[in-house]
């Protein structure tokens, strides 16, 4: 649906070369799909994004959307693209001084829509996002959530066949974020929009994103399916992600008095029911002390994360085969101290 073919994007600077804000990206979203992009600040996420609709031109590299090969395009044909491309924005970007209806019906308008037309589709597509009771109200008397309703509101209202999403809830807060991805989810799966969502939250990738590449430094290092990507990171930056969201720090202090071997451990999907750690407790007679835990769904797939701290009172060789058992038993172990 979208493929992005060895897109860099260069700002140069006065006579000076400058910075390369994307370098060198190959990306291919399929139809239908929600593709997300993380990243931390300045990596080149939004700027990645923008090519997608030709906000920003590639300095090098090819845009194709649905067949389309977007970045030879101009003028009229650009306008046309675009139209089938909605975006929505961090700070929402709406006109504030029009209401919540006008705010559609003026995206419907720029797309060439009568008056007729406008008329019937304003109030369906704002049932659609929830805010029937809200078309006359103007976005200042809005919340933060209502005002990214409006933002959807205003991108579907073409019926475009993808929607890029920038950041579309970092302004909000947990609760109000988890009811807008919600949404994002039901327009992809009811209206079946392709969505591209860029963040610097795992924890937002991982609620709705089906695939995900993660960029430092302008570059794409890791690409995959979000299970995946969370269960076995590749590269150095993509575990600093996962691990800020698994957020399974000791205090310094219970480490500096630790007395046996601390583990962190991995269960993927089956294994994360599996009783691995009763087992080695009754097998080698260990006593298996869990200092911290989580589980994760993603999709329907668990993936579990314990800190494990393994004792014997006197043979502590039994400790290191009761390692070796769980090594063989689950999807991951990291011997974090012992
Ligand atoms: N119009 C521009 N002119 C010059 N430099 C730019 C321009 N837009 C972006 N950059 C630079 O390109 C790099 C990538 O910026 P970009 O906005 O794409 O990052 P980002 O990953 O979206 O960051 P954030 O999470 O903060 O939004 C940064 O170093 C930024 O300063
Ligand atoms: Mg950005």
């Amino acid at each position: 649906m979208i493929q992005l073919d060895h897109i860099s994007v260069d700002f140069p600077q006065g006579k000076q070369p400058g910075a390369r804000a994307v370098d060198n990206v190959s990306l291919h979203i399929k139809r239908g799909e929600i593709y997300g992009i993380v990243g931390a600040s300045g990596a080149g996420k939004s700027t990645l994004l923008r090519t997608i609709n030709l906000l920003q031109r590639p300095s090098t590299g090819d845009v194709i959307v649905n067949g389309v090969r977007v970045s030879e395009l101009s003028g009229s044909g650009l306008r046309r693209q675009r139209q089938k491309i909605g975006m929505i924005f961090q700070h929402f970007n709406l006109m504030f001084t029009r209401t919540v209806a006008a705010n559609v019906a003026f995206s419907l308008r720029a797309a060439g829509k009568s008056s007729a037309d406008i008329a019937s589709r304003v109030p369906e597509i704002l049932a659609l996002v929830g805010l029937t009771d809200k078309a006359t109200a103007f976005p200042a008397q809005l919340s933060g959530g209502q005002k990214q309703r409006v933002g959807i509101a205003r991108a579907i209202a073409n019926q475009p066949e993808v929607l890029l999403c920038d950041e579309p809830t970092s302004a909000l807060d947990l609760e109000t974020s988890a009811s807008i991805l919600t949404l994002l989810k039901e327009i992809n799966l009811r209206l079946g929009i392709t969505i591209v969502l860029i963040s610097h939250e795992m924890t937002v990738i991982k609620t709705i994103c089906d695939r995900v590449a993660v960029m430092t430094g302008g570059k794409v290092v890791e690409e995959g399916a979000v299970f995946d990507i969370f269960a076995t990171p590749q590269h150095e930056f993509t575990r600093q992600l996962v691990s800020h969201t698994f957020n399974l720090e000791l205090p310094p202090r219970l480490m500096q008095d630790l007395r046996g071997t601390l583990l962190k451990i991995l269960f993927v999907g089956a294994s994360a029911e599996q009783p691995v750690l009763s087992d080695v407790a009754t097998r080698f007679g260990v006593s298996v002390n869990i200092l911290h835990g989580k589980i994760e769904y993603i999709g329907h797939r668990a993936l579990g994360l314990l800190v494990a701290l393994l004792t014997h009172p006197s043979q502590p060789e039994q400790v290191a085969l009761a390692v070796a058992y769980i090594q063989e038993n689950t999807a991951r172990v990291e011997v974090l101290h012992g």
